[in-house]
């Protein structure tokens, strides 16, 4: 992976979020009304694919699983991303990931589950009341974030599904269309799709969400509409992005990131200071928007509550 400091970040790279959004409704409405003009009474089609994307979400709860820490910038939050399908650099995810297309999208649930079934987005956000989760984000790159989520507990949908006893791993699969997410086109970086897994316990643990929302409106693009996981002790790039299947399978599953380089990244990494990356130190990070830098906690800081999930396992041996 890239290692690039905030510091890296231009101002003027960074859209501030009412230009971006009258940007986009300037967009949209000059869309319309080029529609109008070709006689087109329908001219939906013509929105700008994240239209959703800024729109405020209801009925959001609070959650006590919160942390009580500052939220990051919604600027930076959605303009330093990694989302490789459009660019290895920070800045490429929120300046081309217009050509994705969060709707219409559906998610299937298969594999070990007696209940097989493909969601709708709309109806995927209804299987459980939407919250508030405020968690760090600690890239395995050495930077963090503090995230105000709007998702899902995971074992919402884990319920519906019933899992077979077959069902050990959870395997999350992204989109593959190399029209919406050029960089699929090449081989450079990742094999396509990005994949990512947990295991059956972690995946149930109250702390592992589905987000469809941050700052208390619809996904950005560029932060993985319209459905990404969000499992905060771990290193970010467990949390993928614009989710299209979910599958319940026996053997452990094969990462994206475990295919291109099985010696840096494992299949657990679990936030952890003593391990060291093999190319840099994890001891500690750089807060985005803070100079200096602060320790790394293990588990990022959740360990009262994920630890236990790893009692008797060498965390070295299975980072
Ligand atoms: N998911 C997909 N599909 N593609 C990606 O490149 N990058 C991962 C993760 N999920 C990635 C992904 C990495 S490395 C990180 S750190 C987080 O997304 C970043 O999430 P953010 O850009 O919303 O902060």
């Amino acid at each position: 992976m890239l290692i690039k400091k905030p510091s890296d970040i231009k101002a003027s790279e960074i859209t501030p979020k009412e230009l971006f959004l009258n940007r986009r409704r300037f967009m949209a409405q000059m869309a319309i009304a080029g529609a109008a003009v070709a006689g087109l009474t329908s001219p939906d089609f013509l929105l700008p694919s994240d239209a959703r994307a800024g729109e405020k979400l209801a009925n959001v709860q609070k959650s006590p699983l919160s942390i009580n820490e500052t939220p990051t910038p919604l600027k930076d939050i959605t303009g330093y991303n990694n989302f490789y399908e459009f660019g290895t650099d920070k800045y490429s995810p929120s300046r081309y990931a217009k050509s994705l297309m969060p709707r219409p999208w559906s998610v299937a649930v298969e594999g070990e589950v007696n209940n097989p079934k493909r969601y709708d987005i709309d109806e995927l956000m209804k299987l459980a009341p939407i919250e508030e989760r405020i968690y760090r984000l600690r890239c395995v790159e050495a930077w963090s974030m503090v995230i105000p989520w709007i998702g899902f507990p995971l074992n919402a949908l884990i319920k519906r599904a019933e899992p077979t006893g077959k069902a050990k791993y959870v395997e999350f699969t992204t989109l593959y269309d190399p029209k919406q997410m050029p960089e699929q086109r090449s081989r450079m970086s990742l094999f396509w799709p990005y994949v990512e897994g947990l295991r059956i316990d972690e995946a149930n643990h109250p702390l592992a969400i589905l987000a469809v929302g941050l700052y208390g409106e619809m996904l950005p693009n560029q932060n993985g509409a319209p459905v990404r996981l969000v499992v905060p002790w771990k290193y970010g790039f467990k949390s993928i992005k614009s989710i299209v299947k979910i599958r319940f399978v026996e053997q452990q599953p094969s990462t994206a990131w475990m295919k291109a380089n099985p010696s840096e990244y494992g299949f657990y990494s679990n936030v952890n200071p003593a391990v060291d990356h093999p190319r840099w130190s994890q001891a500690t990070e750089r807060r985005i928007g803070e100079f200096s830098k602060r320790k790394t906690l293990p588990f990022n800081g959740y360990g009262d509550q994920v630890a236990s999930l790893y009692q008797g396992m060498d965390l070295r041996k299975y980072f």
